[in-house]
């Protein structure tokens, strides 16, 4: 699918009730969480920004990207009523380059996955970029089946492309499950330290 159909894909989810918009933070971010002092946060595809008011509410500041004008309009509606400081831009995560500073987390849950390769690689350089050395990337993404490793039109990340992220990050944990059959895991990236 290319980009601008699945920007309208997205657009469209978000006019009706998206599945994975459960309203609740996976156990794998409170985790997280439980294990970090807080600091600067960067949420990649924040959705209507449930993770957003988790970090903020753990004392984190945060940020969230997404280019889907619903989401982020809920996003913002959430924080303003929960009177949390964390703010939301639309924005594309391929691109970046407005955005300054550095992070101590960035997290990406269901975003990174749904890039083509040429995205996933943008997205990368920026991520190397914000994030401070020894900062967290947090990534839940959908795996490619073991039967499905190779073509143009493979959709979750390959085994080739997890140890490519593996040289160019410092994986520090993989846990491996199930989406409605379908294989996933959440990995804890960490920036190396030049
Ligand atoms: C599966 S949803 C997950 C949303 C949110 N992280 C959550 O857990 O509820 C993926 C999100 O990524 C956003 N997204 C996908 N590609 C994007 C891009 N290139 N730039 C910004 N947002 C993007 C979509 O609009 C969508 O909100």
């Amino acid at each position: 699918m290319n980009s601008v159909r699945r920007w309208i894909k997205f657009n469209w989810w978000y006019y009706r009730h998206p599945p994975w918009d459960t309203g609740i933070s996976p156990p794998e971010l409170y985790a997280f969480l439980r294990h970090h002092s807080p600091g600067r946060a960067l949420d990649l595809g924040c959705g209507t920004g449930v993770n957003l008011v988790t970090l903020a509410r753990h004392g984190w500041r945060a940020i969230g990207v997404d280019y889907a004008l619903p989401a982020v309009w809920r996003a913002w509606r959430r924080l303003r009523r929960a009177r949390l400081s964390a703010c939301v831009r639309v924005g594309d995560v391929t691109r970046l380059a407005w955005l300054g500073g550095s992070f101590d987390l960035v997290l990406d849950i269901g975003c990174f996955h749904s890039l083509s390769r040429v995205e996933r690689l943008a997205y990368l350089s920026h991520v190397e970029r914000l994030l401070m050395p020894g900062g967290s990337w947090l990534l839940y993404a959908h795996l490619a089946p073991p039967c499905q490793q190779a073509g143009p039109d493979v959709r979750g990340l390959t085994d080739v492309e997890i140890d490519d992220l593996s040289r160019r990050f410092r994986l520090t944990l993989r846990e491996d499950g199930l989406d409605h059959n379908r294989p996933s895991a959440w990995f804890t990236f960490e920036k190396i330290t030049p």
